[in-house]
């Protein structure tokens, strides 16, 4: 009888509660965008952070109606038709985290391909593939290393090809969104014009602007195919950022940056497949081929950059003395290979040639003297070789022998003086030189530049693309890819450039 009493009230108090609460549609800015065949699943999947034991898997699950929470089952297998599952959970996801899901998935086995995939609201997502480390011994290791991909200059057609390659990650160096409003830093006529239309500063600001990039088919391609690591540049926050500040920030018209700061790391974590812990850099181990240092040369102990040349030789801090000495301690890993995840060129250059005014870029390693100075003499000290930087920011691809003073003591017949070799990887789609200038100005610009910095050895401000670095246990290899087109969604590509250097050796041929 007493239970007969409450299931009724139950009845009574549930059923007026609805018709008080309406359901409220979702409304999300960039739902123009959505392909409704892959409903609830817009965004895809994604993984990320690899390790030999465990690796990042993501997506996004997209209501109809606001709700307060879903249930996600997740499910990982070795076999793409899921014949057998090895782990499976329930979680939930909430407005909270803007409806992305994240797990951590343990227990795996190294250097092995795994398939997840996720279910939700009656629906069943896209299967993604991913792959964990290698321990001990490995014959070879292949990255795609990407950065800079900007909406509004274009289709994201290098990532759609990387999807195809075999590789064993994709390493994003940053400028993985921009901050921009519409027209500020793009070409329009493409037809993508960012949402929302103004420039980002808020967490929800931030959340929509990473909502529509992975959007694009090329990147929602590669997130599914490949495990991503990646460190964020500038203009995850806002052009030109550093721990208290950012070249593109204005505190009187955009307030607080740390809360901007704050609202940017947020978005970016809940919307990238990455580990979350106590700081943004982090290594990871490739058996004894491969070490990754993935550095955070932004937000975790950047000085404001030089405002001249001269103030360059000042101290000053990249970034910051914990981090330094993290990176010299993972320099001593006994593994072959040592690369670094770099966001802004290392190596000395010297732009006087084509930009008189500009003899130097501060905003790179070149405002940074002291600090670049201690990592080489580091390097030097402990007779430290194979060491690779790969860079991206500068929209542009290079070759480079590190050397520093280079007039002074770097020799270009047999590359005594340099002590690391660095590759430049080109914009996914961010605006090279010639879209601003003549492809054949910018040519001549590139043989003014090589001909004043013969540490260079190759050099492209005029494609887009990507990187594809090789490891073997007696060389490395850099294939620089180049796209056809921004303009559509295009499948050509070309290899535009291919170096190499010798285990041991600084030389690159
Ligand atoms: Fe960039």
């Amino acid at each position: 009888m007493r239970l007969s009493i409450i299931f009724l009230l139950c009845v009574l108090f549930s059923c007026s509660n609805q018709k008080e609460q309406p359901r409220k549609p979702l409304n999300e800015a960039v739902s123009g965008l959505y392909d409704s065949a892959r409903k609830p699943f817009y965004h895809g999947v994604a993984s990320g952070d690899p390790l030999p034991d465990r690796v990042i898997i993501w997506t996004r699950v997209t209501p109809e109606y606001s709700v307060s929470k879903i249930a996600v089952k997740w499910e990982v297998s070795e076999k793409p038709d899921f014949s057998s599952v090895l782990q499976s959970d329930t979680l939930s996801t909430t407005p909270a985290r803007d409806y992305t899901v994240k797990v951590d998935v343990q227990g795996l086995q190294p250097a092995t391909v795994y398939y997840y995939r996720f279910h939700a609201l009656n629906h069943t997502s896209p299967t993604g593939r991913t792959k964990t480390t290698p321990t001990g011994r490995a014959d070879s290791l292949k990255f795609a290393v990407v950065s800079c991909s900007n909406w509004e200059w274009g289709y994201f057609n290098a990532y759609a090809r990387i999807a195809e390659k075999e590789l064993d990650a994709v390493i994003h160096l940053g400028d993985y969104i921009y901050e921009y409003g519409v027209g500020r830093y793009g070409d329009t006529t493409i037809g993508r014009i960012n949402i929302p239309p103004h420039e980002i500063i808020t967490l929800q600001d931030y959340r929509t602007r990473h909502s529509q990039y992975r959007l694009d088919e090329g990147l929602r391609a590669m997130s599914a195919a490949h495990p991503l690591i990646a460190i964020w540049d500038d203009h995850e926050v806002a052009n030109n950022s550093y721990k208290a500040g950012a070249e593109n920030h204005q505190p009187d018209k955009e307030g607080d940056y740390y809360t901007r700061k704050e609202a940017a790391r947020k978005a970016y974590y809940e919307w990238l497949p990455i580990r979350e812990g106590a700081t943004h850099y982090r290594a990871f181990p490739f058996g004894e081929l491969a070490h990754l240092i993935m550095l955070d040369e932004r937000l975790e102990g950047r000085d404001a950059p030089p405002a001249t040349p001269q103030e360059a030789q000042q101290q000053r801090s990249m970034l910051g003395q914990t981090q330094l000495q993290w990176l010299l301690d993972n320099l001593r890993t006994t593994a072959q290979w040592k690369i670094i995840g770099n966001q802004v060129i290392f190596s000395d250059i010297d732009l006087r040639p084509v930009y008189p005014n500009m003899p130097r870029n501060l905003d790179a390693w070149d405002g940074y003297l002291s600090e670049k100075l201690l990592i080489k003499k580091f390097i030097l000290d402990n007779k430290l070789n194979n060491i690779v930087f790969i860079t991206g920011d500068t929209h542009a691809a290079w070759g480079i022998e590190v050397a520093t003073d280079v007039a002074k003591t770097y020799n270009p017949k047999t590359s005594a003086g340099a002590f690391a070799v660095e590759f430049g990887t080109t914009s996914v789609s961010s605006a090279n030189d010639n879209e601003y200038r003549s492809t054949d100005t910018v040519k001549l610009m590139e043989q003014q530049l090589l001909r004043a910095n013969p540490h260079i050895k190759y050099l492209n401000d005029r494609d887009h693309g990507y990187l594809l670095l090789t490891l073997l246990p007696d060389k490395a290899r850099a294939e620089y890819f180049v796209v056809e087109t921004l303009r559509t969604a295009d499948g050509r590509e070309r290899r535009d450039k291919v170096l190499h250097v010798k285990s041991g050796t600084i030389k690159l041929y």
